[in-house]
């Protein structure tokens, strides 16, 4: 909120800035009399004054903003975190890692930017575009009128050249993550990679992936160069027509010079506004889009519980298991059955080994005591009590485990 006041304050000071201007050169241009040194000082020790403060308002505005968006970022990282190390085993297996991180880093950046400094940016360059142009009528309501009959037809246009150029770029976007995700996976695997002795055949698929990047950073570059050109040109010729329009109307002496400057100081903050709105609406997407991502995480509700259920008692909790008609498929291979009907019973304090050849489903017995993952059907028992009823938190420390 105070962000919000001092920011009202700093645009109304940048907004009434060129109509004080206009004055200045008024009283420059016309006052050759006794006490023109007088006024024009004066003026202009106010004008600094009011400059100052205007500039200060501005610092303590995007500070404040900053500080807000950072802590906002630091919010939704340690909420995101949390809900993700809550998640079921089998949301591992299906999620990437790499897009997980994506999440945490890039996408709560993103949102807190959009909230905040974005959102304050949008507003200024909002209410700045507006008063900008209501200043234009009251300066010159029929210069106005004439920049206002030029301007909508161009701006049509940017907007529909603004969308391809936002297709190209997130077009760009999407085959650079690719490449990159392609890279972690086989960074992350160096050891299966080199086993297999695939190092050259990977250089060569990340390669073209990268190269498919350029192709289409290429087309963007183009795209851009033609955009800007046309945006530069065709705000120039506009200030071009102003001071044609605006020099006639002088010389007929329906405006004076300081007027004229205040006018086209508007038309610029105008311009420069519609510019800040477009970047606005373009983060305030990429913001919604991030937003999107991180609530479907954040809202995601574990499949196992995880830190809810009973807690056995020290006596009586003794350490008998039971498996009873196991059935059990991974999440991720629904189709391959790894146990069916499967019932195994170990007493209390009794050691035991279970053999088998490799990928029989050793270690998936201890996951699913573990209950990394729930059984399709079937029951596991611990003195007596279905591990479904405990809570697995305080269950998983009963248990050690050494993983190969
Ligand atoms: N996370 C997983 N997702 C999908 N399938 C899996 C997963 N973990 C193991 N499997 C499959 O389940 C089967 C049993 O694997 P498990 O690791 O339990 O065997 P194991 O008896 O411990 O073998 P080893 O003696 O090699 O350790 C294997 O076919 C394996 O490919
Ligand atoms: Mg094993």
């Amino acid at each position: 909120a105070a962000a919000v006041g001092f920011l009202t304050v700093s645009s109304v000071i940048t907004m009434s800035a060129p109509f004080f201007l206009g004055k200045v050169i008024d009283v420059i241009y016309t006052n050759p009399s006794e006490d023109f040194t007088y006024s024009l000082t004066s003026l202009c020790a106010l004008l600094s004054g009011i400059f100052l403060c205007g500039a200060a308002a501005n610092a303590t505005r995007v500070y404040l903003m900053q500080t807000a968006g950072q802590r906002i970022v630091k919010r939704l990282r340690t909420t995101m975190f949390s809900s993700i190390l809550k998640q079921e085993t089998a949301f591992f297996d299906k999620t990437r890692t790499g897009e997980l991180i994506n999440r945490l880093s890039s996408d709560t950046a993103l949102l807190g930017r959009s909230v905040t400094e974005n959102l304050s940016d949008g507003l200024r360059a909002g209410a700045q575009a507006s008063v900008g142009v209501g200043m234009m009528f009251f300066v010159s309501p029929s210069l106005a009128a004439f920049v206002l009959s030029v301007v909508p037809p161009l701006a049509v246009l940017a907007v529909i050249y603004g969308r391809y150029l936002r297709k190209l770029t997130k077009m760009t976007q999407d085959s650079l993550a690719e490449a990159t995700q392609l890279a972690e996976e086989r960074i992350g695997n160096i050891r299966t990679v080199r086993a297999f002795g695939q190092e050259v055949a990977e250089m060569e698929k990340y390669t073209n992936k990268v190269d498919y990047v350029l192709q289409l950073s290429k087309k963007e570059a183009l795209a851009r160069a033609g955009f800007f050109g046309a945006t530069g040109l065709s705000g120039n010729l506009i200030v071009l027509s102003v001071l044609y329009k605006g020099g006639l109307l002088m010389g007929s002496a329906y405006m004076t010079v300081g007027e004229l400057s205040s006018f086209l100081m508007y038309a610029f903050w105008v311009g420069i506004s519609i510019g800040g709105l477009s970047s606005f609406y373009s983060e305030l997407m990429k913001g919604l889009g991030a937003g999107g991502r991180l609530w479907e995480l954040t809202e995601r509700k574990p499949q196992l519980p995880f830190n809810e259920g009973i807690t056995l008692g020290k006596d009586t909790f003794r350490g008998a298991l039971e498996f009873k008609n196991v059935e059990f498929a991974y999440p991720t291979r629904p189709e391959t059955s790894i146990f069916k009907d499967f019932s195994l019973s170990i007493p209390a304090g009794s050691v035991m080994a279970l053999v088998g050849p490799s990928g029989t489903g050793k270690s998936t017995i201890v996951s699913l005591l573990l209950r990394l993952y729930d059984p399709i059907s079937g029951t596991i028992t611990v003195d007596g009590f279905d591990i479904r009823q405990l809570n697995p938190l305080w269950f998983r420390t009963k248990i050690g485990t050494v993983s190969q």
